[in-house]
């Protein structure tokens, strides 16, 4: 049985959320959510999430997950205010105590403060959007706990790897292994060639427009750093001397600290502000 995608790109961050369905009226499920915010001033806001409850409630869809590929560096989680607004249960894989482990030395919320996601999945459990499957492919790299959601004819691949011209994820996060990235891309481009990739990204080249489907068959061919006959050790060799001039993501202390507790910001203070952290000289 294959899905019905519905697809909202964030030009500020150039993240892809998805709401997959099967037509008016059914179970529904929302893929990579993002709150908008602005570092400047320290603002969150809610157009973009907003767009998403539309579309879910102008087709009567009843949310019943709202699933997380990774932990994202670069934008956070729209996911409890999706909740609050249209339903669904937050989960994201169950890896994600290794990337919570990784921060807790600059993170170190307590148990009880950090807010748990209601439900972790592990490898190769199949949860269920009405009649559809989604079939979580444990793809480790960009991050220990990294997941893509394989449903019907269409995968989510979550930062595995991007459109054709634009390659595939950095791997120099906390836990992150080139080497892993490459057996988990290769993995999935063993599906069948006709297969539905949607990234979580797209990085448009100048002159492009931002794109976010495309298959197997076209990755195998195409892609730019892990095309067919790429070996495990010219990838890892090209994604090291390349993570090593990549700058840290602007967005990677304040989102990090949000999605790692299932996208909760924190409880405001004692004058009624909440407060993101900066860690000082710590990475
Ligand atoms: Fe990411």
């Amino acid at each position: 049985m294959n899905p019905q995608i519905k697809a909202f790109f964030d030009a500020a961050t150039g993240t892809v959320t998805y709401v997959v369905h099967q037509g008016d009226g059914s179970d529904c499920a929302i893929v990579d959510s993002v709150l908008d915010y602005d570092p400047k001033a320290g603002r969150t806001s809610t157009g973009s999430a907003d767009a998403v409850i539309a579309f879910v409630r102008m087709h009567h869809l009843r949310t019943v997950w709202l699933l997380e590929t990774h932990a994202h560096a670069d934008h956070l989680s729209a996911a409890p205010y999706l909740k609050q607004a249209v339903g669904g249960r937050i989960a994201i894989g169950s890896h994600i105590a290794e990337v919570q482990q990784a921060f807790a030395r600059v993170f170190p919320q307590a148990p009880g403060v950090r807010r748990e996601f209601d439900h972790l999945i592990e490898p190769d459990e199949i949860l269920t959007i009405g009649a559809l499957e989604v079939h979580a492919l444990h793809v480790p790299g960009h991050t220990p706990a990294d997941l893509a959601y394989r449903i019907g004819d269409a995968v989510f691949v979550g930062d595995t790897m991007f459109m054709p011209d634009v390659g595939s994820a950095r791997c120099d996060f906390p836990g992150g292994c080139a080497a892993q990235l490459y057996r988990s891309v290769r993995s999935l481009l063993a599906l069948p060639p006709a297969t539905r990739l949607f990234m979580c990204h797209d990085y448009p080249p100048a002159g492009r427009e931002a794109k976010w489907e495309t298959t197997v068959a076209e990755q195998r061919a195409h892609n730019i750093h892990i095309h067919d006959g790429v070996t495990e050790e010219q990838f890892v060799e090209m994604r090291t001397r390349r993570d090593a001039t990549l700058p840290m993501p602007v967005l990677l202390l304040p989102a990090i600290q949000v999605n790692i507790s299932a996208g909760q910001l924190p409880d405001a203070e004692e004058n009624g502000v909440r407060y993101l952290k900066i860690p000082l000289n710590a990475f």
